[in-house]
């Protein structure tokens, strides 16, 4: 079951519509130039997780591509109405979206959309995933270059990540590592990438330099608070490849599957550390309560 929620002018907590029934304009820009931006969020017992994270990163999407959104209220009414109209759930996967709206009109369409998460993200949690190093197409220094190939913002043309992990699903593989043509390690197509290492006692976490093109990951935000609450060196890359096999372990990390531990890379094996995935995942929960 889909709940869906417009923000409306004319209704305080947004209006609820049927998600079975077309309910946008086929000339919006969102459908017709993937013109619009998103963030998907996880709700726990009916509070979101992260909100004011998401909202700030919505903001800043928004910002990026000069689109005027709703406030931060608005959402936060509309989520609530989701999220009380939903049968009760333990989780939740809570999208919020915004397109440009209807050719001419210029406001734009905004929803909320409230659905069970599906069984994957839980199944990858806990058995691991095997990923391909893709090539992203681009170097690690064009998203300073080129503010308008909107690299650091979470925009609605995801049919290229979309593409990537049907190409990983082809060969075998459960997702994707991008890589840059400078030979830098990325993200995924739907998460950030982060490496433990463990050398002399002292613990380190490293995801790659947010500047290289990367979506800054709500995830990553929360997670390197806590860990270094907890003792964690934290490090911004550069990453290349090899730092990935030399790590003691490897994941895939994002809003609803979590800590997604890589277990090989192009059908190379990697450590695994059932420990360090625990604790980790433990700092995550810790740090997205908010
Ligand atoms: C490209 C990309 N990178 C990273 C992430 C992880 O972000 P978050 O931790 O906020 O879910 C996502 C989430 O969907 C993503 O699409």
């Amino acid at each position: 079951m889909t709940v869906l929620v417009f923000l409306d002018p004319d209704h305080e907590n947004g209006r609820v519509a049927d998600a079975s029934k077309p309910q946008l304009m086929a000339t919006d820009q969102g459908v017709t130039r993937g013109d619009g931006i998103f963030e998907t969020m996880l709700a726990v017992d009916g509070t979101p997780r992260k909100l004011s994270a998401h909202l700030a990163r919505l903001a800043a999407s928004a910002e990026a591509m000069d689109l005027v959104i709703p406030p931060a209220p608005a959402w936060e009414r509309a989520i609530a109405t989701a999220l009380a109209e939903h049968p009760p759930a333990t989780e939740l996967v809570v999208r919020l979206l915004v397109t440009r709206g209807v050719e001419g009109a210029g406001t734009p369409t905004a929803w909320v959309q409230a659905s069970a998460p599906g069984t994957s993200g839980r199944q990858q949690r806990e058995t691991g995933i095997e990923v391909l190093l893709l090539d992203r197409g681009y170097d690690s220094s064009v998203a300073e270059r080129a503010p308008w190939l909107l690299l650091g913002a979470k925009t609605l043309s995801y049919a290229v990540n979309m593409a990537a992990l049907r190409y990983a699903k082809k060969q075998g593989a459960d997702d994707v590592i991008f890589t840059s043509s400078d030979g830098r390690v990325l993200e995924g197509p739907t998460s950030t990438v982060l490496i433990a290492t463990v050398r002399d006692g002292v613990k380190t976490l490293t995801t790659p330099l947010l500047e290289s093109g990367v979506l800054p990951g709500t995830s990553q935000g929360a997670l390197f608070k806590t860990a270094a609450e907890a003792g964690w060196h934290l490090g911004y890359g550069p990453l290349e490849p090899h730092d990935l096999f030399e790590a003691d372990a490897v994941w895939l990390v994002s809003s609803i599957r979590l800590m997604a531990p890589v277990r090989s890379i192009d059908g190379k094996e990697i450590p695994v550390s059932r420990e360090l995935t625990e604790e980790l995942t433990a700092l995550l929960v810790k740090g997205s309560r908010d």
